[in-house]
């Protein structure tokens, strides 16, 4: 993979004008373009189609949660449209990501787990049954979607590096909260930036605000494929 194949930009806008705006701009200087719930819901396989028309790959980050036969049957949908990335909950659980696996299997779509949103703490972890630190639920997670055979993990700069150590090369990370040194944070809580989330062993980066809100989203784009060069 090359620098420029390694940046995510999430397409986090509610229409397909919108998100062509983004895909016209933007395909060309970042290798991954990410459609979300928000522009899936709003304009369906239509977004997917405008991410491969402006040359970049797409990631269509659905987080599927489901029993297996459906699991099976939307990843088998999503591959017919030829994403190369494509989220699924690992609490869907093991027979349910098993599914998903084989469903993928032989196609170009790559499965990532989420394990814990990161916008669940102790407190609402508990309120749902799962007792412990986030972060053991995190390492217990990861490990349940990776034995079932998922390519990748999402997870935050901050559980980067452990979970590298945990499960080895193999697995694809892939990290959001990334922000370029002076870079507004905005509302992350753990962030990194682009050089040093490569050296905790993050593979992909997801970036959006600090492009999509930069003066030149452009001359920001590339200025992130150029700090990723030189790391
Ligand atoms: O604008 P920003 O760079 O913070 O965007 C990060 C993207 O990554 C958004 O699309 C957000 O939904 C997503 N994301 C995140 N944190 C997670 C999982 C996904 O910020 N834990």
């Amino acid at each position: 993979m090359n620098a420029r194949e390694r940046v995510v930009f999430p397409l986090d806008v509610p229409s397909l004008d919108d998100a062509e705006r983004w895909t016209t701009l933007l395909g060309a200087e970042v290798g991954v373009l990410k459609v979300g719930l928000e522009l899936f819901t709003a304009a369906g396989p239509r977004a997917v189609e405008a991410v491969h028309a402006s040359g970049a790959a797409c990631f269509l980050d659905l987080k599927l949660h489901d029993i297996p036969a459906t699991m099976a049957g939307a990843v088998r949908s999503a591959a017919a449209l030829g994403v190369r990335y494509l989220t699924v909950h690992a609490a869907a659980g093991p027979a349910a990501l098993a599914a998903a696996c084989a469903a993928a299997a032989g196609t170009d779509t790559r499965l990532l787990a989420v394990t814990v949103l990161t916008s669940l703490d102790a407190g609402e972890l508990a309120a749902i049954g799962l007792m412990g630190a986030p972060d053991e639920a995190v390492r217990r997670l990861a490990r349940v979607a990776l034995d079932a055979g998922l390519d990748g993990l999402v997870c935050s700069p901050q559980e980067c590096v452990a979970l590298r150590q945990a499960l080895g090369d193999g697995p694809l990370l892939v990290v959001p909260g990334i922000r370029p040194r002076g870079a507004d944070v905005g509302d992350q809580r753990r962030v990194a930036t682009p050089s040093e989330a490569r050296r905790q062993g993050a593979d992909l980066l997801v970036i959006g605000r600090p492009i999509r809100h930069a003066a030149d989203p452009v001359a920001a784009a590339r200025a992130i494929v150029r700090e990723l060069e030189e790391a």
